[in-house]
Parts: C-alpha cells; structure tokens; sequence
C-alpha cells in the first residue's frame, strides 16, 4: 500500500492536518510532504511530466519521472484534466526555474477527482470569461484582487477602529431612493414597493445620535445604464459617518484614510502589487493632506485644457479623466453647484449656489472614488432642500425628524471599493473588482 492509499483511508480531520499547505512548502526544504489541490496546468512529457498543482495558498509544479513512479501514477500524470483533483506525496527541493523557487518531485500522485475536459483555456474573450465567471473566479488573477481587497479592507476597517468608530448594520431593503429616483431598483415587498439600498447613509445618519463616529461597509444597488469602466449596478461601499464634523474634518478624515490604505498595500503587499503592474513605490509617495479644487476653478481649468464648459455643466467621467490625468495626488473636488447634488448636503454659507461636498478623484485618469459631503442638519433648511430637489417630505419624513432632536452638525462619506481596488491595481475595468459582477447586461452567473 502506498503512502497516499494510507493517509485516504484517514479521517478527513486527520487528512487536513497532514497536508502541507503549498505557500508553506519552502519550510519544508528536502522532506517529504503531502499536498492536494487542483490541476492549475500540466506539461506531459516522455520520461518527465509536469503537474502543476495550485491549492489557494500558492502554486507548485509536481515532477514526475517515469523511471521513479508506480506506472499508475505515471499514467495519472500524463491523463488529468486541468481542475481535476489530485493529492500528491513527495520531496521537496529548491529548484531555480519553478515558479516559486521549490518543486515537489512526486514519489506518489492520486486522482480523487478526475472530472470533464475544463472549458476554459488560454486567449479566451472577455465575453466567454464573463459567461463561465463561476469558474474563472478559481484563476489567480481574480483569486489575486479577491486577497488584495480583503487586505486593504481590513486596512480600511484597522484604521477607523482604532480611532473609536463602531461598525453599524444598514438595512439593504429601505423605503425611498437616498440616491436620487433614477438609479433605484424597486422590489416586491409583499403588497407594497421596496427599494434596494444605493447608500447607507441616511441610516447611518441617524445611528450617529446615539454613537457619534460610526461606518458600514455594505452593498449599495444602482440602477446604472451606464456601460462604463468604472460603473456596476451592486458594489460595496465603505461609508463613515460623523457627528460634530464639519466638512474640514470630513476631507482630511478621507485622506488619512486612503493614505493609510495606500501605505499599507506598498508595504505589506508589494509582490500583490507587482503582479498587476503597480509599482509600490507609486504608493507609497500617497501623502494626505490632499489638495482641493473648487468647481468653478475646475470648469475653468477644464476651458484652459480645451473644453467648452459653464456654470451649471456637469463634470463626469471625461472630464474627471482630463482633470486628473497628468495627476499623482488624489484631489478634491468641491462645491459643486446645488442643482446637480443629492438634497442632503448642506449650502456652501460662502457660496449658496454651492454645497459643502467634496468628491475625491483619484490620479492616473481614474476619477471619483469617495463621494461626501456635511449634511444639512437644520430641520427647515431640510425641508426647503427636499422642496427644492422635487422629493416628497413624506417619503423622507422618519430622515427629516431626525433635525428635530438632538440635531448636531455632522459630516460622512462613502468610498467604493471597486473603485479604489481598481485605481490599485490598474485594472481596465471595475467589472474585475468584484468575483460575480452585476451590470446593465450581466446579471448571469
Ligand atoms: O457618490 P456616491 O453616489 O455617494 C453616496 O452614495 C453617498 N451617500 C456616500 C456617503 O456620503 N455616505 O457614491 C459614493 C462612492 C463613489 O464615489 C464611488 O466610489 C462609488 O461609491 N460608486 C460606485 N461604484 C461602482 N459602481 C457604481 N455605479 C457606483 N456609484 C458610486
Ligand atoms: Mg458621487
């Protein structure tokens, strides 16, 4: 009986703690281990096969020489699947041309799993990788920024609990559209309308009066028709909200934030980085506090760089690319006119036509990826807002009494995650940001 025959006959607890897990493999220089995973690509040969074998902590090739082997193991070698399922039993030695600097050269190779032919080979379309994305999400370039994004959202999380927030739970099923009406997404709920959550905030806006420094980090649902880079209709966003903050704080809270989170990647993660062409160092030079630029100056930088804007123009995508473009820093981009913001932010008392928001795009082309702003804390000043922007008060009216008790100044923001893994990680499109994408045409798998 062979090494591999006896350990399956084991429990699976008592299997579990004799493999060795493939990114510890280097400890084990010049001993015998087990591994197990999945065919990540094999290299079948006349006397040397190659199974590369990947188990979610890292990648090892397994060489198997036909003179060293059972000739069942040769032939299991040379007759997988990519993703077929296999344990394998053998030495570890340092090896300058594997991938990771070791290789396992397999005494014994077994095949519990052997499966049909994978659909998925190389220089597929990106349409084709959408439509099996339940199986692509296994490859390293997602498994990569699915880890990258954990790392920096537990940044994200480390650094607002160490300065005194609570993390909160947002309903995700909510009664009126936070966000404006034309990107909610209503639901059946029971016989009457829900809609899905486009923001936390005015929950969170409420939960501040009982703790004053509270976040979510929650899905938020958009019914986006836009088909862009840089838009999904189901994203997770990152919202802290603040009590006895004024827009100052709000704005420097922000980039603190990010620049944490950009330390923290370069200096944790710079092999992460390197893998999708970031240059840590790029990262590293993030330094808070960042500029801002009011909208006026925007639009007339904008004229000066060929663009044809007024007052009252919106800056979106193309003209947040041509703003930032040749950037380094994130900046800010604040007081926007009213007409164009939600009705919750609060007038600009330098400017009335203006509001205090801050909108903070980030360099390289990117553009927004954190949206904030003080909010209006004056009940009137709320209802006149309301009026204003065309809403009803009753469908707001549990939000607008919020200003008749205990109504403090206070300020928030929300940072999409996506948004912020792409600009990273340079990735060409959002859609990468996120295992199971949801777009305008995507809803499958
Ligand atoms: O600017 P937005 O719409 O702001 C809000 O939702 C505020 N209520 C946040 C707050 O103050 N608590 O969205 C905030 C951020 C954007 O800057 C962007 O990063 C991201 O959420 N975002 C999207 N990400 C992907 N796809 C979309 N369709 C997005 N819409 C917004
Ligand atoms: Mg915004």
């Amino acid at each position: 009986m062979g090494k591999l025959d006896e350990l399956l006959l084991e429990s699976p607890s008592k299997i579990s703690k004799r493999i060795t897990r493939i990114s510890e493999l280097k400890d084990y220089d010049g001993k015998d281990v087990f591994i197990r995973g999945w065919v990540y690509r094999q290299r079948a040969g006349s006397s040397l096969s190659f199974v590369i074998v990947r188990d979610g902590t890292g990648v090892v090739q397994c060489a198997v020489k036909k003179q060293e082997v059972a000739e069942e193991t040769w032939k299991m070698a040379n007759d997988v699947f990519l993703e077929s399922v296999v344990y394998a039993y053998g030495t570890v030695a340092k090896d300058e041309r594997a991938p990771d600097g070791y290789e396992l050269r397999a005494k014994e190779l077994m095949v519990v799993f052997k499966g049909e032919a994978f659909p998925i080979s190389k220089d597929q379309s990106t349409e084709f990788l959408l439509d099996v994305r339940h199986l692509w999400v296994r490859s390293q370039p997602i498994l990569n920024v699915l880890r990258f994004k954990a790392y920096i959202m537990k940044a994200a999380r480390e650094f607002l609990d160490d300065r005194g927030f609570l993390e909160v739970q947002p309903p995700m099923l909510t009664s009126s559209a936070a966000e404006g009406g034309a990107t909610v997404f209503e639901v059946k709920y029971f016989d009457k309308v829900a809609y899905l959550s486009q923001t936390a905030q005015l929950y969170s806006e409420a939960l501040i009066h009982g703790y004053p420094l509270v976040y979510a980090f929650a899905p938020s649902f958009r019914a986006e028709p836009s088909r862009t880079p840089r838009h999904l209709t189901e994203f997770w966003q990152l919202e802290p909200e603040m009590a006895f903050y004024d827009q100052d704080m709000n704005m420097s809270l922000q980039g603190e934030l990010v620049e944490y989170i950009c330390h923290y990647a370069a200096k944790k993660h710079p092999d992460l980085l390197k893998k999708y062409g970031r240059d840590p160092k790029d990262l590293l030079d993030i330094s808070a506090p960042f500029k801002s630029i009011t909208y006026e100056k925007a639009i007339a930088e904008l004229n000066r760089k060929g663009l044809h804007l007024k007052w009252g123009d919106g800056i979106g995508l193309d003209e947040e690319k041509v703003l930032v473009r040749e950037m380094t820093q994130p900046i800010f981009l604040v007081n926007q006119p009213k007409e164009m913001r939600a009705f919750y932010m609060k007038i600009n008392p330098d400017d009335p036509r203006t509001v205090l928001d801050g909108d903070l795009l980030a360099p390289e082309g990117i553009g927004e990826i954190i949206g904030g702003s003080e909010r209006v804390s004056d009940y009137k000043e709320l209802v006149a807002r309301l009026h204003e922007s065309g809403l009803k008060e009753k469908d707001y009216s549990w939000y607008i009494e919020l200003r008749k008790y205990g109504s403090v100044q206070h300020s928030g923001f929300g940072m999409g995650s996506e948004r912020l893994v792409r600009w990273l990680l340079k990735l060409d499109t959002i859609r990468d940001a996120i295992p199971f994408p949801r777009t305008m045409n995507r809803l499958e798998p």
